[in-house]
């Protein structure tokens, strides 16, 4: 089974030919971050008119890529939400000219789902019936959840951030720091060097108990807004021409407290669930001191741990394929239309 992935629901137009849901044959992306890195963030107008030059050559590229023709694809995927819904319009609507000039069937996909997909594709990943249930850790710039997997398709929300996702932490921490976007990758860099010790962040939900208005259990649940303040105010008390060290030290800082606010509530319902592994998807699983402290967590508890491989965390089409290669998904055939507000449970 070959699938034609498209996936347009941020900023970045990509598409992808995957093959059973794990070998990924090409993986073309033409990422936007330059043409939003003046304004500090995705602006949707901008977003859109890039996706509309891009789409056409980006699918091109990931069939030359795969050595395919559209002769050669048994299905069309495509990311209908959610999404900013004049990105997602794009997408959507060259995937399905595309399904009627040739006739190949075509499957709209839950980016979310894409996420989960995305542990799955490449060489040294597990299957679904390896490694489910699992309980896996989504960190991207929209979504920030834990999510128990029982098996492909069978999705349990255990909690969620309560206000900013994991990612746009990151992105609104950078921009009071004057760093560039996306602020993931920024923090990254300028931490290396720094002491995460050095500055006490507050650590989000951390001890707190009950449920969420939704019915989360809070034990379970993220959040990042405190985060976000307590740096505004350390950054009030610090020079305007803050010293290297001194900026590399507070990113350190930062980006521990987000770290530790993600894992502990992964812990938790990693002892509370009967689960044959753990995984951590979405951009934020790009994070190098993310990955080596969830290895540390797994080796502890002896538990299998499966981490997206580089390549397919951060958006991209080949994820958007792969769970549309899957029967049992939550992918939607027919009529579909762009839904920018689609959940995943
Ligand atoms: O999954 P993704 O591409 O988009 C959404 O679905 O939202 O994730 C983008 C997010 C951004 O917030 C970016 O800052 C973050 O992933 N990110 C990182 C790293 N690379 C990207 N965060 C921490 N460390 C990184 N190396
Ligand atoms: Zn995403």
């Amino acid at each position: 089974m070959k699938v034609l992935g498209i996936e347009s629901s941020c900023d970045e137009t990509a598409a992808a030919v995957v093959e059973d849901g794990k070998i990924v044959h090409s993986n073309a992306i033409l990422s936007q971050i330059s043409q939003h890195q003046p304004f500090g963030g995705v602006v949707p107008e901008i977003a859109s008119r890039a996706h509309l030059e891009a789409i056409k050559p980006i699918i091109n590229q990931a069939l030359e890529d795969a050595e395919c023709g559209l002769e050669d694809i048994d299905r069309i995927a495509v990311t209908h939400g959610p999404g900013l819904a004049s990105s997602l319009l794009i997408g959507v609507s060259a995937a399905k000219g595309l399904a009627l000039a040739t006739g190949i069937p075509l499957l709209g996909v839950n980016h979310l789902e894409g996420h989960i997909a995305s542990v799955f594709l490449g060489e040294q990943a597990p299957s679904p019936e390896e490694a489910c249930p699992m309980v896996m850790l989504m960190v991207s710039g929209g979504h920030s959840c834990l999510m128990h997997v029982k098996q492909w398709g069978e999705y349990e929300l255990l909690g969620r951030s309560i206000d900013d996702a994991a990612g746009e932490a990151l992105d609104k921490g950078a921009k009071l720091l004057g760093l560039g976007y996306p602020g993931g990758p920024e923090i990254e860099k300028m931490a290396a060097g720094g002491n995460p010790k050095a500055i006490q962040f507050p650590r989000g939900l951390k001890g707190a108990k009950g449920q969420t208005e939704d019915g989360l259990e809070k034990k379970y649940c993220f959040s990042f807004s405190g985060l976000k303040t307590a740096l505004l105010y350390h950054l009030k008390k610090c020079p305007e021409d803050l010293p290297e060290q001194q900026l590399r030290d507070i990113c350190a800082s930062y980006q521990q407290a987000v770290i530790d606010s993600l894992i502990a509530p992964l812990s938790k319902a990693v002892d509370a669930l009967d689960i044959r592994s753990i995984a951590c998807v979405g951009g934020v699983a790009k994070n190098q001191t993310l990955r080596a402290e969830l290895d540390r967590m797994t080796e502890k508890k002896k538990i299998p741990l499966y981490l997206t491989e580089m390549a397919y965390c951060t958006d991209n089409a080949a994820m958007i394929a792969g769970a549309a290669c899957r029967e049992n998904s939550l992918s939607e055939t027919g009529a579909f239309d762009v839904n920018p507000g689609l959940r995943i449970t």
